[in-house]
Formats: C-alpha cells, sequence, structure tokens
C-alpha cells in the first residue's frame, strides 16, 4: 500500500459520515449523519469530544447532527454560506461560510470546497430552506495526506480538474446509486480523477442504494494500481492504512 496517513486516523461511520483524528490531534466529522443513520455503530453516534464538522450539503443524511453536536462541543462547522446562514439561524455560533475554490483553514486542516453536481435544500419545518450548492472537499492535513471526499454527485468532467490541481491521495466517492452516482459513473469518476485509492461511500444504507464496491471492482479493474479500500462502518485507517478493529 503506497500510501501512509501517519498519525491520522480516518473512522468511516456509515453512509457519508468520516469521523477523523488530525494529526495535531483534533476532532472533525465530515456530514455528522450519526443518531439516525442505520449504518452508523452505537458506539460511534456520541462522540466524546468535537472540534470541527465539514458539511458537504444540507439533505438530512449529511446534515445530521449538525446542529446539535455544534452546540454540544461549540464546534465550528465549515460548510457552503447559504447552508452556514442556515446554521447561524439555529443558533450555531462558530461557522464558517465559504465557497466553491475557496479555502480556508478550521482545526489545522486546510479545507477547500469543490465543485459537486446535486442538490440542496434543507427540510426546516414544513418548508424548504435554500441551503446554497451542493459541495465536496479537498482536506489536507498537516502531515500533508490529501483526501478528496465528494459529497453526493454525480460524475463531472471537472473531476478531472479536482485530480490535477489538488492530486488527492485518496478519494472518498459515492457509489450507491438513485441519489448519486453509482458504479458505472464512479468507474469514470476514478478515471478523470487519476486517484489510485478509493474509498466508496453512500451505498447499502437504504434499499435505494444499490451500488456495490465489488461492481466498482470489476468496471476498474483495467485502471493499473488502482486500490478500492472497502472500509467497514465502525473501522479505523491509520498508518499505511493499517485497520483498526471497531472498539
Ligand atoms: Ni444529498
Ligand atoms: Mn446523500
Amino acid at each position: 500500500m503506497s500510501i501512509d496517513l501517519g498519525k491520522l486516523e480516518v473512522t468511516f461511520c456509515g453512509h457519508a459520515t468520516f469521523a477523523i483524528k488530525t494529526p495535531g490531534g483534533k476532532h472533525v466529522i465530515v456530514d455528522p449523519f450519526l443518531s439516525g443513520n442505520p449504518a452508523c455503530p452505537d458506539h460511534l453516534k456520541q462522540p466524546k469530544s468535537l472540534d470541527a464538522i465539514f458539511l458537504t450539503h444540507g439533505h438530512g443524511d449529511h446534515l445530521g447532527d449538525t446542529v446539535a453536536l455544534a452546540k454540544k462541543f461549540d464546534a465550528t462547522c465549515a460548510t457552503i454560506i447559504e447552508l452556514g446562514a442556515w446554521l447561524s439561524k439555529q443558533g450555531v455560533k462558530n461557522v464558517v461560510g465559504f465557497n466553491k475554490g475557496g479555502s480556508t483553514d478550521v482545526a489545522g486542516v486546510h479545507l477547500t470546497m469543490t465543485h459537486a453536481v446535486h442538490s440542496s435544500g434543507v427540510q426546516d419545518g414544513d418548508g424548504m430552506w435554500y441551503g446554497g450548492e451542493a459541495a465536496g472537499f479537498i482536506m489536507r492535513f498537516e502531515n500533508g495526506v490529501k483526501i478528496y471526499h465528494a459529497g453526493d454527485t454525480c460524475v463531472f468532467s471537472d473531476m478531472k480538474l479536482i485530480g490535477e490541481i489538488y492530486k488527492p491521495d485518496i478519494a472518498m466517492l459515492p457509489i450507491g446509486d438513485f441519489y448519486t452516482m453509482g458504479p458505472d459513473e464512479g468507474a469514470y469518476a476514478i478515471r478523470l480523477l487519476g486517484v489510485k485509492t478509493i474509498i466508496p461511500m453512500h451505498y447499502a444504507t437504504f434499499p435505494a442504494l444499490t451500488g456495490t464496491p465489488a461492481k466498482l471492482r470489476e468496471l476498474t479493474k483495467d485502471v493499473a494500481g488502482l486500490e478500492i479500500v472497502e472500509v467497514k462502518p465502525g473501522e479505523t485507517l491509520t498508518g499505511q492504512m493499517r485497520r483498526l478493529a471497531p472498539v
């Protein structure tokens, strides 16, 4: 395995949710869909500490526990500006509302917002709040490791630019189909990005999400050096992509 995460710890909480311990010891969650997430192991549903939340868009299966967790831990929420406005309206104090192509430093992570092709409304009572556009993130950690979390998206040709500009070491890609791309488009995304280490996400959580890592593997078997790392909910990756057993 070629990627060395060093002290970085990446725990898959199921669906598109990742709990990350940075090399600097900060705790970050991308899309904290925890309490309502049928794929999330119980022991991960109540984080013990949290410094920051990176939120790709406003759909319930990503927004999840953002408001409650941000208030409980006084965590910083980094997201697109319109969704940030909604979070502020809910009483979240530390909101970093930025936009695509922009970067900011949060919890020691150099965070860049990328494009994603998807929608982003926030269910707010009986209505829907305009959540801006759905996004993805490039996270560059203190030890130089770069991870691309694509958010919810279909394949788009600018993934080639994301690959060329940011050269991520790892790409977390949705492959479940129905709400996002499935394995067919995912295989194309892998070719556009040129990233060799892929963590599939956003599959199997609900019956509609039928795409599988096996199908993605079959469709990319001609891609030299590609490694599709299937992480089970509760598993943590660290060091040389070593798996720490679920706690
Ligand atoms: Ni969505
Ligand atoms: Mn989703």
